[in-house]
């Protein structure tokens, strides 16, 4: 229809094969021992360089630029690729839920009420990732969650916990174990049972994504609804302390435990009656976990006992499928992305990467929307993951197969737009294995090589950008800059992302002359990417997206 109808861009032409390329946490930052990007060889990226600053610049890709509460907060894959796909920026589930706890709207809403109707006769469980992260769910959050709970007449609560050393460092899970603990001993005194249920590491346990291995699921239903698991503990600051000592075993990989009291029985399954609501904001982690406690029909693995529960999502984490069903805040509404837009206007476009990010490139592009907008226009490949393996096991990971899905679908002249994303700095970067990140490195420079090379070849153009820091920079480090030593005078290393700005480059012999990035941009980021690539395909952006990252000089 007119609506989604492009205006033809005054100066760019239609019809180059675009190759758009987002390096997972790979961020910019100054050279040193802990920059396994800058260790690594990556003659690809590095090339690019030398096109600064008309062809290669740096971006924002965290803080305020991706719509989260503040400039201390690290960007991450949902917020980075709900940015460039939409060209605008959406206040985001973090920022959203911290409005709806501060107001004490969060309370009034419906989802909340429907929870709240099982508060006077049953148990009132909370289900997330502990730490204060920000990515998926910040405990402060928690916090208020149980608090106001309390307040408005839950009588028994049990915490299911997911420790994280993955968006922190690792090892921080105990010090967030003890923060609870202390809240829930407080309310205990004020008369409301409430103790922490069962728990695991995030990578083991429950937040697995894209279906790559609903084992991970499981282990965490077993614990927090049949209350089974392998490990039982009467205290769970003794069970993190205990069991990240077992062999291979840190915050990302605890194995599962449950609590039991005195007589050994666990202390709060999930059951009939009951209320649940899972506390983290961000959506892809959440999926899994969520078709497990509301569909009535499910195969993916045997649940034993499916219990009749209130049951909501801090957010409602797939808007395309309504799940769940209930949810404590509604979602920031990211509607006409780019995709949407390039679709109404004929551009054929392919995406593809492996399990782990096919949803980043796909579902989070696209305004966090499941499936295509024109299945006559649009093709997603994704490439199965290696699955149960820490990927500092195989840091090449799959990204030399997405290089070649890529340049078969560029030399195949069948679409306009071919979108990857190669996750290794990310991937390897989370494990804080220095050396294997490295080998991630020049893993994905390989595959960007191979993508550049088919882009030669049809007289296209490439856009290479990244969706936020993390294999640049693998240590803390103070105020200065300089590596932050623990109380025992030792490294922490970096499992997570940065705060760093993320490199963009533009190039191919499609590129038109004269084009070159802006100066006059005070403080462009990941949103002002898809404007940008709306011009490369001859399109002017609509209005309301942040403005194209390119000018063309006679
Ligand atoms: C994860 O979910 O793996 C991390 O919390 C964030 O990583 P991502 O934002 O790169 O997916
Ligand atoms: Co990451």
């Amino acid at each position: 229809s007119s609506a989604w109808k492009l205006d033809d861009h005054p100066k760019l032409p239609k019809g180059k094969t675009i190759a758009l390329i987002v390096l997972d946490g790979w961020g910019e930052s100054a050279p040193d021992q802990y920059n396994c990007i800058h260790n690594a060889p990556t003659p690809a990226m590095d090339s690019l360089k030398h096109g600064a600053p008309d062809t290669w610049t740096l971006i924002k890709a965290h803080g305020t630029a991706v719509g989260l509460p503040t400039e201390d907060d690290m960007g991450n894959s949902e917020v980075g690729h709900n940015a460039l796909g939409a060209g605008r920026i959406f206040a985001q589930g973090a920022k959203l839920c911290d409005k709806a706890l501060a107001s004490g709207k969060i309370f009034d809403g419906e989802g909340f009420k429907y929870v709240s109707e099982s508060f006077e006769k049953s148990t009132l469980h909370l289900v997330g990732l502990l730490s204060d992260g920000g990515v998926h769910s910040r405990i402060d959050q928690l916090q208020l969650l149980i608090k106001g709970s309390a307040e408005r007449g839950a009588k028994r609560i049990r915490v299911h916990i997911l420790t994280d050393g993955r968006d922190v460092l690792d090892g921080s899970s105990v010090g967030f174990v003890e923060t609870l603990e202390a809240d829930l001993a407080t309310l205990r005194e004020n008369g409301v049972d409430a103790q922490i249920a069962s728990g695991g590491g995030r990578m083991y346990v429950t937040l697995d994504r894209y279906e790559n291995d609903w084992e991970v699921v499981k282990r965490g239903w077993d614990a927090q609804v049949l209350g089974e698991a392998p490990h039982k503990f009467k205290n769970a600051v003794e069970a993190v302390k205990t069991l990240r000592k077992e062999p291979g075993a840190n915050d990302q990989y605890l194995p599962p435990f449950v609590i039991v009291d005195d007589s050994g029985k666990a202390v709060g399954p999930i059951v009939d009656g009951d209320a649940v609501v899972t506390f983290n904001f961000r959506a892809d982690r959440m999926v899994m976990h969520a078709k497990a406690l509301e569909y009535e029909d499910f195969d993916k693995f045997d649940r034993v006992r499916f219990p009749k529960i209130r049951y909501a999502g801090m957010l409602q984490y797939d808007g395309e499928l309504k799940l769940p069903s209930r949810y404590l805040v509604s979602p920031p509404e990211i509607d006409r992305t780019s995709g949407e837009y390039l679709a109404h206007n004929g551009v054929r476009t392919f995406a593809c990467s492996e399990t782990v990010k096919f949803g980043h490139v796909t579902f989070f592009w696209n305004g966090n929307r499941s499936g295509y907008f024109n299945e006559k226009l649009e093709e997603y490949v994704e490439i199965p993951s290696d699955s149960g393996i820490s990927f500092n096991v195989q840091p090449k990971m799959k990204a030399l197969e997405i290089g070649e899905k890529a340049r078969d679908a560029i030399l195949s002249g069948k679409f306009d737009q071919v979108r990857v994303n190669i996750p290794n700095g990310d991937m390897v970067g989370h494990t804080g294995d220095i050396e294997a990140t490295v080998v991630a490195c020049e893993a994905a420079d390989l595959a960007v090589k191979m993508i550049f090379d088919a882009i030669e070849q049809v007289k296209g153009i490439y856009v290479v950008t990244a969706d936020h820091g993390n294999a640049e920079d693998m240590v803390k480090r103070d105020k200065s800059g300089k590596p932050a030593l623990d109380k025992e005078g030792k490294l922490q290393i970096l499992t997570s992302h940065t705060l760093k700005p993320v490199p963009i480059a533009i190039g191919g012999p499609g590129l038109s002359q004269g084009v070159r990035f802006r100066k006059d941009l005070e403080t462009p980021g990941l949103a002002n990417v898809a404007a940008t690539v709306m011009n490369l395909h001859g399109f002017v952006a609509p209005d309301d997206y942040e403005p194209t990252l390119i000018e063309v000089v006679e």
